[in-house]
């Protein structure tokens, strides 16, 4: 049966069988992507669901190890690690953020020791710490930046100190990536990495996370320090001034609603590009899984994969465990 159509190009050739779907696939999701968030609180034996974040757990440092232990079997490389700190450790200033003692060091400690090979990445802000649930010190209603920056010095060495392989300050600060650098470097802690949120936009998407950790700010926004969503060309600046302060690893925050900023900046830079799926996107696809409304797991392995495509290395999600066990089957 000869053709009715003469065309030059039929490129439905290349997705006629799966192995050449496969030979010609552009973008591949691995378990070397993923970053794990997790979160852990004081006490033993204690596993608290997150209401609005389904599947996902608060656990204290005991159970958190077995955690991240199962994590490391699926193949997972690094965790994300983020403290609900009792409400009588905070104040204004974070003090708690760089006390040796304090719950995150002694979480990179014990973890460093249980499952050595897991990178742990630690992050650097104010808000877990905060009277406030702001990022910085709060005077008379504004954000201090520079009083700020001090602190966070103090807390990335606290973390440095306890074993965390890359510091993540998420803070916003002008100037904390470059500051933090020459600390770390003051102090001997020339391998330890910086993955900076660079492009941090002020974003309805972190309110799940804020219930986990009961850090939301106490009063107005975070507009003063993170970025307006409006804006394109500022996450670029933003970018530019990162790596130049010595970001090893840069990082745009959310993810799905940002996917041309991860783009453009993977035409700027050559460094790892990070996207952080946000606990807002994690709990949107839950609860329409939940009513039956779409296939959990295709979704989120559509949405990773986009992310890849757009130009992300890696992709820090809440789905990291069950993402390691899909692409497994
Ligand atoms: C804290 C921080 C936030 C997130 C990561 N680090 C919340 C915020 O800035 O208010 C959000 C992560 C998420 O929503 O999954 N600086």
């Amino acid at each position: 049966m000869s053709p009715t159509l003469s065309i030059q190009h039929r490129p439905r050739r290349l997705r006629r069988t799966a192995g050449l779907r496969q030979m010609v696939q552009e973008s591949r999701l691995t378990v070397n992507d993923l970053i794990y968030p997790v979160f852990v609180m004081e006490g033993s034996n204690l596993k608290e669901e997150i209401a609005s974040m389904p599947g996902c757990d608060r656990y204290s440092l005991d159970l958190l190890l077995t955690e991240v232990a199962a994590a490391a079997e699926l193949g997972i490389p690094a965790i994300a690690l983020f403290p609900l700190i009792p409400y009588d450790q905070k104040d204004n200033a974070g003090t708690e953020s760089y006390n040796p003692q304090g719950l995150v060091p002694r979480a990179i400690r014990a973890i460093k020791q249980a499952v050595p090979n897991m990178i742990v990445i630690t992050d650097v802000a104010l808000d877990p710490y905060s009277t406030e649930g702001h990022d910085g010190i709060v005077q008379d209603g504004q954000i201090l930046n520079d009083e700020t920056v001090a602190v966070l010095v103090k807390q990335a060495l606290c973390q440095a100190e306890a074993g965390a392989n890359l510091v993540a300050p998420s803070d916003m600060m002008d100037g904390r990536v470059g500051a933090i650098r020459t600390a770390l470097d003051a102090e001997g802690w020339i391998n330890v990495g910086i993955l900076a949120y660079s492009a941090k936009y002020a974003s309805a998407y972190y309110g799940p996370f804020r219930d986990a950790l009961d850090s939301a700010p106490k009063f107005g926004d975070k507009k003063t320090y993170q970025m307006d969503p409006a804006n394109g060309k500022e996450a670029l600046k933003e970018v530019t001034l990162d790596i130049a302060e010595g970001a090893d690893i840069v990082m745009i925050k959310p993810a799905l609603a940002y996917m041309d900023i991860i783009y453009q900046i993977r035409q700027q830079t050559n460094l790892p590009i990070a996207a952080y799926n946000v606990s807002g996107e994690y709990a949107m696809i839950k609860a329409a899984a939940q009513q039956g409304w779409i296939d959990e797991k295709k979704i989120v392995l559509e949405t990773l994969t986009g992310l890849k495509r757009a130009g992300a290395d890696l992709i820090l999600t809440y789905f990291a465990r069950d993402v390691a066990h899909w692409l497994k089957d």
